[in-house]
């Protein structure tokens, strides 16, 4: 099988990083984690490219050509696919144009709900019953774009944040391998 070499976007702990270099690994698993690109010189996450011997390029967001330093790193790795893993920035339309279709994120809630930051302090302030993840396809609106794949579950009255974020990203491993596989299909390519 001819994986496609994709690109993972962090800023944090990188655990969705690494869940999907674990699934890589399958024989049948549709991608190949080529490049990882950080925005943080701390991101944790940074660990399990070393670890896995993976390029990764670190891209300082203050600067204006950030997103051409990007660019010109994804074409010399020739990448064809995005993953947005806990990567904090918005990425601009003329970015985004030269992946149509290929830029995925996952986000810890069931969008178009708690779009943004601060997610399970909101939905436990606001009450809610249910919560989840979404994986989407990137648009130059936050947390915006076309829904892939959302898993959810009931919340529990003692379910703090920290438990909140525990329940939604063991849910995020499923999510986001499901939603590479259902998008390569779709597009066939
Ligand atoms: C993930 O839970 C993801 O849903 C969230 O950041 C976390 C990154 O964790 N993304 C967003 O909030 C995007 N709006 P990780 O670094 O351990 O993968």
């Amino acid at each position: 099988m001819v994986k496609k070499k994709t690109c993972i976007f962090i800023s944090g702990n990188g655990s969705n990083l690494n869940n999907l270099i674990k699934n890589s690994r399958d024989y049948v698993f549709p991608i190949s984690v080529s490049l990882v690109i950080s925005d943080n010189p701390s991101a944790g996450g940074i660990k399990f490219a070393r670890k896995n011997s993976i390029p990764f390029i670190l891209i300082n967001t203050k600067t204006r050509s950030y997103e051409n330093k990007i660019l010109q790193n994804l074409r010399k790795y020739k990448i064809s696919i995005i993953c947005l893993a806990g990567f904090m920035k918005i990425l601009s339309k003329k970015f985004l144009s030269n992946f149509r279709y290929k830029v995925l994120n996952i986000h810890p809630s069931l969008l178009p709900k708690f779009k943004g930051l601060n997610t399970y302090y909101r939905i436990i302030k606001n009450k809610e019953k249910k919560t989840g993840c979404t994986v989407h396809l990137v648009n130059e609106k936050l947390d915006g774009g076309k829904i892939i794949v959302q898993k959810s579950f009931f919340i529990s009255e003692n379910d703090d944040e920290k438990k909140l974020k525990f329940k939604t990203q063991r849910l995020e491993y499923a999510a986001y391998p499901e939603a590479i596989i259902k998008l390569l299909r779709y597009t066939n390519s």
